[in-house]
């Protein structure tokens, strides 16, 4: 018997330990790689994502992996099937299912997700393949007169719509509003913007009738715009970010966990751990966790380099960070800890 959506949801969220965003397309992958002159063929792409997902001790800090279409249809080198690698770990696999952004019309500076045409056949093709969760990310950006009531809800509807048929297929579905930090902009209006874009998620949530326990939000963190001249502290990030989702997000919700978003990784791992301090202070009804990419992904990738001879290093690299996130993950995580040898 295969194992129940809500089951799924809670293992995804199991405290301590957080997701592994590996779901990159080939253009973002590839842009990362070029930056430290590693080539981006199919070969590399695999090679590389090998090394991480067989990193020793791995899955007593991760939950799950988001996949790429192309690696989940890819082998590692023993042969197996990368969904199947993962599972016998006790990780369990995820897919990126949406198709990417398109300008929305009329709308200067915003952007719409797209991929529903087609998306029920995906989905159970997925699952076949051994996917148990999907996600779907939709981008919001701070501008002059951005984000519109349109661009919300046009990207809400469009999340809760794919949630739906997740649903229905047997996936759990990672619901992903992204409020960009690009711009000069400062907390209080990436707190305006994030607050708004939940709000609209959870109202076509509501909506389409998606069951709440039988998924996982994947917000930002309420952060200061990349420019703005000042940089707001953890506490005041916590603070922000745990006002804004008591205000929006129901208690029935599975878990949440955060995306990184372009903020440094111990950045990101002490955003998370204060948030996670101030959340059990008010006792907010969720797991609060981690489903990082760069954050988790950076140091590794600049050690490995495509050098066979560098993966042990670039592995403990990797579990590094994901240990210091599951710490995180619990208000757990001491700063100290990063500068110890
Ligand atoms: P970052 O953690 O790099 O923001 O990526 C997470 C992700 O999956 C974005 O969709």
């Amino acid at each position: 018997m295969s194992e129940d959506s809500a089951h799924i949801a809670a293992r995804m969220v199991t405290p301590g330990k957080g997701l592994l965003a590996a779901d990159e397309s080939t253009g973002t992958i590839g842009k990362r790689f070029k930056k430290l002159g590693i080539e981006c063929t199919e070969q590399t792409r695999l090679a590389y994502r090998e090394m991480l997902f067989t990193s020793p001790d791995l899955e007593k800090y991760i939950s799950g992996v988001i996949l790429f279409d192309e690696t989940i249809r890819q082998r590692a080198s023993d042969g197996r099937p990368i969904p199947e690698l993962l599972a016998e770990k006790g990780i369990i696999p995820g897919i990126k299912v949406d198709k990417g952004l398109v300008d929305l019309p009329f709308f200067p500076g915003e952007r719409f997700t797209q991929g529903l045409d087609g998306l029920a056949d995906r989905l159970d093709e997925y699952r076949r393949m051994g996917a148990r969760f999907a996600k779907w990310r939709a981008v919001i950006a701070i501008g002059e007169g951005t984000p519109t009531s349109q661009c919300l809800r046009a990207n809400a509807d469009a999340l809760a719509r794919y949630a739906g048929l997740c649903q229905v297929h047997g996936l759990v579905p990672i619901v992903e509003p992204e409020v960009l930090m690009d711009g000069a902009h400062d907390i209080k209006t990436c707190r305006w913007a994030t607050e708004a874009a939940l709000h609209e998620v959870f109202d076509a949530l509501v909506r389409y009738r998606i069951v709440f326990k039988d998924m996982i939000l994947k917000p930002n963190m309420v952060l200061s715009g990349t420019d703005c001249p000042r940089r707001a502290p953890p506490d005041e990030v916590a603070d922000m970010t745990v006002a804004c989702l008591r205000r929006t997000v129901p208690a029935a919700v599975a878990g949440i966990a955060f995306l990184s978003g372009g903020q440094s990784d111990t950045t990101a791992s002490a955003n998370l751990n204060a948030i996670n301090v101030k959340a059990q202070t008010m006792k907010t009804p969720w797991t609060l966790t981690f489903s990082f990419s760069r954050a988790l992904q950076a140091s590794p990738m600049a050690i490995w380099l495509g050098r066979p001879e560098n993966t042990a290093a670039a592995q403990q690299a990797l579990i590094r960070r994901a240990r210091f996130n599951g710490a995180a993950g619990l208000g757990q995580y001491d700063p100290e800890t990063e500068h110890a040898a």
